[in-house]
């Protein structure tokens, strides 16, 4: 059973309440740097997935995409996202995005902001985003960040007087499910290390262009001024990678037991040459 939180009144009405949710993404102390990764999206065809309110949907429009699918498991938040919209180049759909079925190459860029901390498929999820991307598309996400999402308890560690000492990592190493409190409800999320997150990126095919941990931006850390321990520890990863070829990889499948000469020199002539479809499977 996937988890809906938005769906809960308690939660929405209090998620209505946050600044980033009255104000759109001039409010989000993280939006300067997922900004800066946005590909070039005039005529591009954009896929959000949880997308909530449609802020990067709309943003993809002002941008010129010729058109934006919204995706989010919320009927709260699709309704929200429908009433701050009446372009016609955008739709929306109440679905999973463990769920998602789009046609091969029928997007050029996949973008995701904030949701995959509440999904436990990200491997096979990576794999769908591949599929439905063209080939030289953009996958752009950005998630709470490991450290951030290690404990369950996701908070500070304060002395007696109510001052921030340190934020704690612990059970790193230990991936999965983390029951945790936002926004006064109990949120399931899922915690992954950071080399999960990478390697099934770069699992699923795509080449990764960029990796951030952004902080706030100077305006913000001006203006707000709780936001200066945001650069005390991560909160937000951000990955951007490109799909590379409509091929997940050619491998070389010739037995490394019964000939490691052949298949090594198959690798290493051709890797230089196709370096995106020549990959070594050793098979013993
Ligand atoms: C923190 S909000 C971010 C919304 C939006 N992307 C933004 O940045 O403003 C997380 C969103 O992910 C959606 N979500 C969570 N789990 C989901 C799932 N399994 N499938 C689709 N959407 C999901 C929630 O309903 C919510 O709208």
């Amino acid at each position: 059973m996937k988890q809906n939180k938005y769906d809960n009144a308690n939660f929405f009405s209090a998620y209505k309440k946050m600044p980033r949710s009255v104000k759109g993404l001039e409010a989000a102390g993280e939006w300067h740097v997922l900004r800066g990764l946005m590909p070039e999206l005039r005529n591009k065809t954009v896929l959000d997935l949880g997308c909530g309110f449609g802020w990067h949907c709309r943003y993809a429009r002002e941008q010129q995409a010729s058109s934006v699918i919204g995706v989010d498991i919320s009927e709260n938040m699709l309704q929200k996202a429908r009433e701050n919209t009446n372009d016609p180049a955008i739709s929306f759909i109440k679905m999973p995005i463990e769920d998602i079925k789009f046609t091969e190459s029928q997007f050029d860029v996949v973008i995701n902001s904030l949701a995959f901390h509440y999904i436990k498929a990200f491997k096979i999820t990576c794999q769908k985003v591949y599929d439905c991307l063209k080939p030289g598309g953009t996958f752009l996400f950005s998630v709470e960040h490991p450290i951030f999402t290690s404990r369950s308890e996701q908070d500070w560690y304060f002395d007696e007087q109510g001052n921030i000492l340190h934020w704690p990592v612990d059970n790193y190493q230990t991936e999965g499910l983390r029951k945790t409190t936002f926004l006064t409800e109990n949120v399931i999320k899922y915690h992954r290390t950071l080399s999960t997150y990478i390697n099934d990126i770069i699992d699923a095919g795509f080449k990764i262009k960029t990796v951030e941990e952004p902080i706030p931006s100077n305006e913000m850390l001006k203006s707000v001024p709780e936001m200066k321990d945001e650069t005390r520890r991560p909160m937000f990863l951000m990955i951007s990678a490109k799909k590379v070829s409509t091929n997940k990889g050619i491998y070389w499948t010739v037995p490394i037991l019964r000939a490691p000469t052949i298949s090594k020199i198959l690798f290493f002539v051709t890797s230089p040459i196709i370096p995106n479809i020549s990959r070594l499977r050793v098979l013993r």
